[in-house]
């Protein structure tokens, strides 16, 4: 599956937030496998639906836990949820209009959101969510 499966190199050392990021990378293998078997247009749409609905859901529970313990990198964070909403938004009007890049715009979306965002901005709470004893 190209390496995209989640990893203990992706763990923030939270379980349930491990559990919701794991989400992200169920949702890239099922378009990998949509693409695959030609069924990308109708696939990506239902995908985007769902990525939607896990964004909102996982945004407001980083998002409760920064304002709980005072996360001092909150601003910038958030930044990147939003940039993330409106890019899918718009992969999802693309989409719906049926074009076919849309599913590989996704792809490498996502992709470099689990490289870049879980990798790099997520990890950056680790310290302060483990100090304020979340596990
Ligand atoms: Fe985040």
């Amino acid at each position: 599956m190209l390496g995209y499966q989640w990893e203990e190199k992706y763990s923030v050392g939270v379980q349930s937030i491990d559990n919701q990021h794991k989400e992200i990378f169920r949702l890239l293998d099922n378009l990998f496998k949509a693409l695959k078997s030609g069924q990308a247009a109708q696939t990506t749409v239902r995908i985007i639906t769902e990525l939607e609905n896990y964004a909102v859901i996982h945004f407001h529970k980083e998002e409760f836990f920064f304002r709980q313990f005072n996360y001092t990198e909150s601003p910038e964070h958030l930044q990147e949820h939003k940039q993330f909403i409106e890019k899918v938004a718009a992969i999802k009007a693309d989409a719906k209009s049926g074009k076919l890049a849309s599913s590989f715009e996704l792809i490498n979306f996502l992709k470099n959101w689990v490289d870049h965002h879980i990798l790099v901005v997520d990890m950056k709470y680790r310290g302060c969510f483990h100090e304020n004893g979340l596990r």
